[in-house]
């Protein structure tokens, strides 16, 4: 069967459908059926069936014949060491850490915060959290200490387990003083941390609070795994929205392994015992479900690469650790191939390395630029498959399927089709359905498959605004674009305030927050504008108070500071300009999408509503002072 028949096949009998791809996983007790829809529209699957995600994702391959095979490959050009690990070794460091919380109390349903950078032991906190039902949530290294902190608030977790520093090209990141300023931050205070501590940069230890990632595990029990029910959340992964709160997106336990199981093979081609690499960080979904659980899961080898793309130490990186661990699919986003192509451009790099074991290049998390897909095809040979998803789906919307018989082919500048489980549909602004070839909002209709968002962390009310009322029936995805009249889909651009810088989704008003709370102020707005190696950056506009009396390039400073003190590094805010007045609608609304469009020099129609025409040229004038549009 080919993909359009095992799509009709989905379509025809979901249930069916996602109960046969339930067999592949061990269940403590089958579910009795997949889909629960007694709450509609919040669905849940396998609710009623036991199981535990790390005994799929470690032990049973163990049991199963594969404790001698690698599990985690650690290729760290940031520290010059690589290191392998077997299912058999995982299993032992999993069990011990998981039994180290266990003896410091920590339950099923308790929050486990992880704060780590690509190191093999942020997947051995992972599976340890889950292997006794514990929920983590991971945040990201390059998130600064404020950030951390609201985490830590909304999730309240009864543990941190963290990494005493990163190591960023020609810096180390000392992530240990982060933590202790977030916990200082935060309200509800975490009972204990347990910190690996890294040669390259040590970290002072709070007695009776932090412990020693070895100490901590000496003389304990190893932990068995404790099955949960289908519908237990094995993660919460915070995600950027319109404000600085971000979304807490929960991740249930059974459609969670029965999807990613699944995608392994049919998206991505893979058969267990291949390697494959997501060249991202675990803490984005990415390096959820593709570093750390669906390999896994499905018995793959996985690369955990701490290192950049060019830089460690070179654009030829990729290159040598495909050809090293005989990569057979390589998973990241596009700017890591734009950064490389800018260096390497004739890709004299790729040619002095024996590339033969790579079948497929996957590219997600922003938009494909086609100048990239053709350098990528041309320079590896081999189908290069863009694939569109999001944190709150967990797995792809669309994709070119590479493991579902021959393969559909690829159209450049489109994501690909919709996979089993999702009926996209693009639908106007009065929710009536829109033909081929026109722009609309993408949604899909309900209920989301196995392994999307059931809920958001303590936030229905948000939940349901953020996703499900706009178009009641479906999802709202938050994304517009279009399809064309074979069903393949395009992305154009979002309909919320989140940009997608270098493949890391940021929301513009928590950078606005951060912008308004500095004393000389008065009002604010942050636009995304296109970058041609990050896709787009953050540029705000600031209106100062009347008599702050202040050097303009001064205050630009101070606010560039402030945003990577409380947003993190990450955000790489680094462009702003002060400006007397912001355009705005006559009822008083921030004109964004039109000054976007003025700084990327894109066609743009004055609003009929705006209040004030002219000040759109003091904002043309402003940014042509930050070299805006580039010609
Ligand atoms: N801990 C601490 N700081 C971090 C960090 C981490 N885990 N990750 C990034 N940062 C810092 C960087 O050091 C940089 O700081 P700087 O402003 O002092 O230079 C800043 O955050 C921005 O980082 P990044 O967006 O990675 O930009 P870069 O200029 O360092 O590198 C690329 C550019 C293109 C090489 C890089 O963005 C990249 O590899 N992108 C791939 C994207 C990706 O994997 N996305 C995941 C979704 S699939
Ligand atoms: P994240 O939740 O960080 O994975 O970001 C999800 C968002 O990134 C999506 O809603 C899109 O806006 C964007 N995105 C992800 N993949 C693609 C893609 N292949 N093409 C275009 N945009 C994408």
């Amino acid at each position: 069967m080919a993909y359009d028949d095992i799509y009709a096949a989905w379509k025809a009998d979901p249930e069916g459908f996602w109960m046969r791809a339930a067999e592949a996983i061990d269940w403590e007790r089958r579910p009795s059926k997949a889909l629960f829809d007694e709450n509609a529209p919040i669905h849940e699957w396998f609710s009623d069936g036991l199981v535990n995600t790390c005994y799929n994702a470690v032990d049973r391959h163990v049991e199963g014949g594969r404790g001698e095979q690698v599990a985690i490959i650690h290729d760290s050009p940031v520290t010059g060491t690589r290191a392998q690990i077997t299912y058999a070794e995982l299993q032992q460091r999993v069990a011990r850490l998981a039994g180290a919380l266990a003896a410091r109390g920590v339950t099923k349903g308790d929050r486990v915060i992880i704060y780590m950078p690509m190191v093999p032991e942020a997947l051995v906190a992972m599976l340890a959290a889950t292997r006794i039902g514990a929920i983590h949530s991971v945040v990201f290294g390059g998130f600064a200490a404020n950030e951390l902190a609201v985490r830590i608030d909304d999730a309240a977790p009864r543990a941190v387990i963290a990494a005493s520093c990163g190591i960023e090209p020609g810096r180390v990141v000392p992530y240990k003083p982060l933590l202790d300023e977030a916990i200082e931050l935060a309200d509800r205070k975490p009972e204990f941390c347990i910190i690996l501590q890294r040669e390259q940069q040590r970290a002072e230890l709070t007695p009776g609070r932090d412990f020693d990632w070895h100490e901590v595990q000496e003389g304990v029990e190893p932990a068995d795994c404790v099955p949960v029910e289908g519908n237990h959340p094995a993660y919460i992964l915070y995600t950027s929205g319109t404000t600085g709160q971000p979304k807490g997106v929960i991740r249930a336990t059974g459609g969670h392994l029965v999807a990613l199981n699944w995608s392994m093979k049919a998206i991505y081609g893979m058969d267990p015992g291949d390697v494959f690499w997501a060249a991202s960080d675990v803490g984005w979904v990415v390096g959820h479900s593709y570093i750390c659980y669906g390999p896994l899961i499905h018995g793959n080898t996985t690369v955990v690469f701490e290192g950049k793309p060019v830089g460690t130490p070179d654009a030829g990186t990729f290159w040598r650790v495909i050809s090293e661990h005989r990569v057979k699919a390589l998973f990241t986003a596009p700017t890591a191939f734009r950064a490389i192509k800018r260096e390497d451009p004739a890709g004299e790099l790729v040619k002095k390395h024996d590339l033969s074991s790579l079948q497929t290049l996957f590219l997600a998390g922003e938009r494909s630029d086609p100048d990239t897909i053709h350098w990528a095809q041309e320079q590896l040979g081999v189908p290069v498959i863009d694939h569109w998803w999001q944190t709150e789906t967990g797995w792809a919307i669309t994709a070119i399927p590479a493991g579902l018989g021959e393969m559909p082919p690829v159209r450049i500048g489109s994501p690909g089709l919709p996979m089993p489980g999702y009926d996209v549909r693009v639908l106007g602004e009065d929710g009536r359905e829109l033909p081929a070839g026109e722009l609309g909002a993408i949604v899909i209709k309900l209920p989301l498959p196995p392994g999307t968002l059931p809920n958001l962390w303590n936030a229905e009310d948000r939940y349901r605004k953020s996703y499900l009322d706009r178009f009641p029936g479906y999802y709202e995805t938050g994304d517009a674009g279009y399809r064309d009249t074979d069903g393949y889909l395009y992305i154009m651009a979002r309909t919320d305030d989140v940009i997608n810088v270098a493949g890391h989704r940021l929301s513009t008003g928590a950078m606005e927050e951060v912008l308004a709370s500095h004393p000389d102020v008065a009002e604010c707005a942050v636009i995304g504008v296109a970058d041609p190696l990050k896709g787009q950056l953050p540029l705000g506009f600031l209106c100062l108070n009347a008599g702050a009396g202040r050097d303009p390039a001064e205050v630009v400073a101070e606010v560039v500071k402030l945003v990577r003190e409380k947003i993190g590094p990450v955000a790489a805010f680094k462009l702003a300009v002060v400006v007397d007045r912001l355009p705005k609608t006559r009822s008083g609304k921030i004109l964004r999408g039109t000054m976007a469009a003025i700084a990327d020099g894109r066609d743009w129609k004055m609003p009929a509503t705006i209040d004030d025409p002219a000040i759109l040229g003091e904002i043309a004038e402003a940014l042509k002072t930050l070299g805006y549009p580039k010609s």
